[in-house]
């Protein structure tokens, strides 16, 4: 089983749930108190052994190209005040795979997003880690998941339990136990309104590792709502022909792309972090008692 070395960002999306604020910064570069999420689901890639990260992107996002690329100015400033972490911390995020740029120019869904890469990916399997949803785990989730491609040798859905009364904003799969975390999944529902079109709790959430296949299915999809070509459509269709593992990762979710989860993000992760994480709890604690 080949090694996967390739993921694909996708990050093109129009962001209206974070809306105003994702009119003119990318909700992909929102931070993570002083990080941009997108610099976790780089980390997260690099951490599974991913070599060559293609983002897609969008008019108005920028930010984020400009994030990964050597800014010499800073460089300058930051030696010359002997600012040595600092300057090291830029050198290693610049450096930290080969990222590569690609523009949807239009926003039609995450399925076509992942259409857009079909030359970058060249026949091979490749991972997906959706743009605004950002994993904190001991074993980073894109890890987990290309190790459940190399185990079964199908595409792997990276899924999570959800409330029955939330599924109707979700995937919903059709799953076997195999063993542990593993799942056989031979169907699924993009957004199930009715109580009986659920299959199950198993929804998935932001992480998965595609066969090349995805591309020639993908082709034939038809639009679905909205005029989105709907990457769960053609995750269906791979799922009823060959079937797919959906693997119940071990991590923490947050999901960058809602005002809620953004805040969760900053809120538990200030509280771990290295340089303002005491004082940051010190305050909390005081601030709670007003609440
Ligand atoms: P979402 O559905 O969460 O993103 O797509 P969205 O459309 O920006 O969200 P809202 O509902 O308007 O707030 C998951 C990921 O796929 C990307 C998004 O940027 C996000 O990271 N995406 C979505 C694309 O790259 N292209 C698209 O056409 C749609």
């Amino acid at each position: 089983m080949k090694k996967i070395t390739k993921a694909v960002i996708p990050a093109a999306g129009l962001g209206t749930r974070m809306l105003p604020i994702s009119r003119t910064v990318p909700k992909e570069i929102l931070p993570i108190v002083d990080r941009p999420s997108m610099e976790y689901l780089v980390r997260e890639a690099v951490a599974a052994g991913i070599t060559d990260i293609l983002i897609i992107t969008g008019r108005n996002k920028e930010a984020i190209e400009n994030y990964f690329d050597y800014s010499i100015e800073y460089k300058d400033n930051l030696a010359a005040k002997n600012k040595t972490a600092a300057l090291a911390d830029m050198e290693e995020v610049c450096r930290l795979a080969n990222i590569y740029f690609l523009r949807q120019k239009e926003t039609k869904g995450l399925g076509h997003a992942i259409l857009c890469a079909e030359s970058f990916i060249g026949g091979e399997p490749f991972a997906v880690l959706y743009g605004d949803d950002v994993m904190v785990a001991d074993t980073p989730v894109t890890k987990q998941l290309t190790d459940a491609y190399e185990k079964y040798g199908k595409g792997v859905a990276g899924v999570c339990e959800v409330a029955r009364e939330d599924l109707k904003k979700y995937c919903s799969l059709k799953a076997e136990p195999i063993e542990g975390r593993a799942y056989l999944c031979t169907d699924m529902i993009e957004k199930p309104q009715r109580e009986e079109d659920m299959f199950s709790n198993l929804a998935i959430l932001g992480r998965v590792v595609l066969p090349a296949e995805i591309f020639d299915i993908l082709r034939t999809t038809p639009y679905g709502a909205g005029g989105e070509l709907q990457l769960t459509d053609a995750m269906k269709v791979l799922a009823r022909n060959e079937g797919m593992i959906a693997y119940k990762y071990d991590g923490k979710r947050y999901d960058m792309g809602s005002k809620l989860g953004f805040l969760q993000a900053n809120i538990e992760l200030a509280v771990k972090h290295k340089e303002i994480g005491g004082d940051f709890v010190a305050y909390l604690k005081e601030f709670a008692k007003t609440l």
